[in-house]
């Protein structure tokens, strides 16, 4: 008999956390994983202390900060929501969105997914026997072409899944895409469910929309975001949905089986965290732009292609110069062993064969400044002494 399911079989350890790992256990700077190497703020910090001293420390209730989660997110969203059935804290964005597929996707239910996108919805999708399928985005602007997307759609699809602002490019969705992809669902009746966790990390004029918010979206959308990144704190693992209610309903009562509540705790400084002021939020705006325009200037000074500005999240996603011989792959081995700096190899990303996909790489600014500083300085040396190499190597030819 087969010890393993057919689908734990198909899994293999995330290259990103192995590369992460790597980086922890060999002191290579780590600009692979998004999570930040400085400190959450310390009002939130402050808030999660005197929760624990105040003894909430053991299971919390399914309902949860959802009354005053949902205050929140119908002033940020202008969603009318119902907290006590239309909303679901889970452990982080990732059990959101875990919680969001089993309650909707059967087997051989298809679910259409943009291509490039994170590594953890096919996952999930698959875990429940649904069956992704990918539209590419088209380089180099990432750019939603309508016609591939409506070819996507067929008799079976369930869903379509949506990361804005989108992790690994940066893309923010336009509006105008946005109520393409809205179109489609009605049409088809269809789901979306929503990746919003960059939802305020978006620079120059870029602003996130939720889909949610367009006509007749509300009630065909789930919602899952987190504290993780607009709070740096990745490790609390506080995240949520916001879905029509008899959804939102099945979603709880998933999240108990799976994991039983999120962190006691940290659902109490999640409301400090939401509560905080807005110059809290415009603070993180302004900062991770400026690491965005110090890494595209760094990337940019050694070769790198950057076609696309991101528009928001914490990551670029860079070509490799036009005269770099290697892959992806083989990029990052010369980045760690040379260089002592990991980053992620694009191809990770992209589940559609193209030539395009073994040329990206994907940086993390979500670090401290001198982190970045330190990693600008190897990545030039790096660059010096491989084109130090290609002179040699033509001289000798010649
Ligand atoms: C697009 C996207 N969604 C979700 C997550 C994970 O979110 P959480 O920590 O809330 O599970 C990440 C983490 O990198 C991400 O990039």
């Amino acid at each position: 008999m087969e010890k393993l399911s057919s689908v734990a079989k198909t899994f293999t350890a995330s290259a990103i956390q192995e590369l992460s790992h790597l980086a922890q256990r060999s002191n290579v700077i780590n600009l692979a994983e998004g999570f930040p190497d400085f400190p959450a703020p310390p009002h939130i910090k402050h808030s999660a202390i005197a929760a624990i001293t105040s003894d909430f420390n053991q299971y919390r209730h399914v309902q949860g900060i959802c009354d005053q989660l949902a205050e929140i997110v119908k002033k940020t969203h202008g969603l009318d929501i119902n907290p006590l059935t239309d909303i679901a804290i889970c452990c982080g964005q990732t059990e959101a969105f875990a919680a969001a597929v089993f309650a909707i996707i059967d087997k051989g239910d298809e679910v259409v997914l943009f291509d490039p996108c994170y590594e953890t919805y096919e996952g999930c999708i698959r875990m429940a026997g649904g069956v992704p399928v990918y539209v590419a985005l088209d380089p180099p602007h990432w750019t939603l072409d309508p016609v591939k997307l409506v070819k996507s759609f067929t008799v079976r699809t369930k869903a379509i899944v949506l990361n804005s602002p989108q992790n690994p490019t940066g893309k923010v969705f336009t509006g105008d895409e946005l109520e393409i992809i809205a179109e489609i669902c009605r049409i088809r009746n269809c789901m979306a469910i929503t990746d919003e966790v960059y939802e305020h990390v978006t620079f120059d004029n870029n602003k996130h929309i939720s889909l949610a918010s367009f006509r007749g979206m509300q009630e065909r959308t789930i919602i899952t975001s987190s504290l993780s990144k607009t709070f740096s704190v990745t490790g609390w693992r506080i995240g949520w949905a916001i879905a029509p209610t008899f959804i939102a309903s099945a979603m709880r009562n998933i999240h108990v089986k799976l994991t039983d509540s999120a962190p006691a705790p940290f659902q109490e400084a999640a409301l400090t965290a939401l509560r905080s002021f807005p110059e809290y939020f415009e603070s993180l705006r302004r900062d991770y732009e400026s690491k965005r325009d110090y890494m595209i200037k760094v990337l940019a000074g050694i070769g790198f292609k950057i076609q696309f500005k991101p528009q928001g999240s914490t990551f670029l996603f860079a070509e490799l110069p036009e005269n770099c011989p290697l892959t992806d792959v083989e990029y990052i081995k010369e980045l760690i062993e040379k260089a002592g700096v990991v980053a992620v190899p694009g191809s990770g990303f992209f589940h559609k064969n193209s030539s395009f996909q073994k040329r990206f790489i994907r940086f993390a600014f979500c670090k401290s400044e001198s982190t970045l500083a330190a990693a600008a300085q190897k990545l030039g040396e790096l660059s010096k002494c491989r084109e130090m190499s290609q002179t040699t190597s033509t001289q000798k030819d010649n």
